[in-house]
């Protein structure tokens, strides 16, 4: 009996172990791939910052996307994470990464937080990340999973992010994963000086242009478009809002 157990579980880290090994070198394909994808747009703007190439490196995707996409977690394009959302392609995720211009004493907000993927890379770049979600089931299934992967300074809340979250604020950079058809004003007044607030904003469901705002020193809000982008709408308070004149 206890032989049994044993084999078992030898056979049990073998096959772990394997499969990290696989997702490992997922991992580095999806780097590669997301490399690539930075030199088709040459822009100084689309560069992607070595450092966070490295913290994509270091995060699990395939511990976060659920079970059914798991197969496909490291495909450089968004998948669903169940309520009619998506997780983010990797190489959108690092290009709003590296325009927020993360740095060790950072503090972040991010709108959207969805499978918790895009907190996990931040954590490995700024001191802490405040992340809100308005689907309920998607806020706690994060939280758990960004818990039990030890990312412990991502703090997750389910509720309307058009406001942020005002008690934490005010943010070194702040990034919103859904698209709204205006730039919500409570997320520029809760923005540092010389902050970086980064949002896809368009008209349409089908187009919208990934947007960075800087509140300048006299906290002044210069904005200016980076690529087209396809992003999930941004619900709640966003949708009743006409854009500002
Ligand atoms: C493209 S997904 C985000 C992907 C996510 N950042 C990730 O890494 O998986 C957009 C997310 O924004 C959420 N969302 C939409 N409107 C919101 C709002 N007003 N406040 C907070 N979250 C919102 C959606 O429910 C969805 O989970």
């Amino acid at each position: 009996m206890i032989r049994l157990l044993v084999t078992a579980l030898v056979l049990l880290i073998a096959t772990t172990a394997m499969a990290e090994k696989h997702f490992a070198a997922e991992r580095d394909r999806m780097i590669q791939a997301v490399e690539a994808m930075a030199r088709t747009v040459p822009s100084r703007d689309t560069e992607i910052d070595p450092a966070v190439l490295a913290a994509l490196r270091e995060v699990p995707r395939h511990e976060l996307v659920p079970e059914n996409v798991r197969r496909d977690a490291y495909q450089n394009h968004p998948l669903s994470i169940g309520h009619g959302q998506t997780i983010s392609q990797p190489y959108i995720v690092a290009l709003m990464t590296t325009l927020a211009r993360p740095a060790k004493h950072h503090v972040v907000l991010e709108v959207g937080t969805g499978s918790g993927y895009q907190s996990a890379v931040l954590s490995r770049l700024v001191a802490r990340v405040y992340s809100i979600e308005i689907v309920e089931p998607l806020a706690q299934e994060a939280a758990a999973k960004l818990k039990g992967l030890g990312y412990d300074n991502v703090f997750v809340r389910a509720g309307d992010g058009y406001k942020g979250w005002p008690e934490h604020a005010p943010f070194d950079a702040i990034l919103v994963t859904a698209a709204a058809n205006h730039v919500p004003a409570p997320l520029i007044e809760q923005l540092k000086p010389g902050g970086r607030l980064v949002i896809p904003v368009g008209a349409t469901s089908m187009s919208q242009n990934l947007l960075v705002v800087e509140k300048d020193e006299q906290k002044k809000a210069h904005t200016r478009a980076v690529i087209p982008v396809r992003f999930v709408p941004l619900t709640g308070e966003a949708e009743g809002r006409a854009p500002a004149r």
